[in-house]
């Protein structure tokens, strides 16, 4: 259960992390955070590249960051963006690796927005589960 301040935490720390996005060709400035489970956020943004394919999201900047510093479980998620949109197939299965049916805040750079959960995004997920 997030408390209503770590869920202010996390919308800051999403908008703020948005400044620093790398967004030269779509213009589409996305800022994500994470909550792992000793409480720690992870921030991250997407950085396209001149080889448009080649771009990664934010959501899964961020996801990147905090396993590759050991983190498992993910706990929340807030994603900023200029008009609250929603995280791509491709980040949604990512997280599912490493999160059960979290909450996830959808907010616009005033931190407004939803709520949803990464299930709802997601139903009738494939995940690691299947392969045991
Ligand atoms: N983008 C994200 O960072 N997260 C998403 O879930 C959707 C799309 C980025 C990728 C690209 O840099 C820009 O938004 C436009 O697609």
């Amino acid at each position: 259960m997030i408390s209503g301040g770590q869920r202010d935490e996390l919308i800051q720390a999403a908008c703020a992390a948005r400044a620093e996005a790398y967004a030269p060709y779509s213009q589409y400035r996305v800022g994500a955070a994470i909550l792992v489970d000793d409480g720690r956020i992870f921030t991250g943004v997407n950085v396209e590249n001149a080889s448009y394919s080649l771009t990664i999201c934010a959501e899964r900047t961020a996801v990147f960051k905090a396993i590759s510093e050991g983190y498992r479980n993910i706990l929340a998620l807030v994603v900023c963006t200029e008009n609250a949109g929603s995280p791509c197939g491709a980040c949604r299965q990512v997280l599912v690796e490493f999160a059960g049916d979290i909450p996830v805040w959808l907010v616009d750079a005033g931190g407004n927005g939803r709520q949803t959960t990464l299930h709802t995004l997601l139903p009738d997920h494939f995940g690691p589960e299947h392969l045991t």
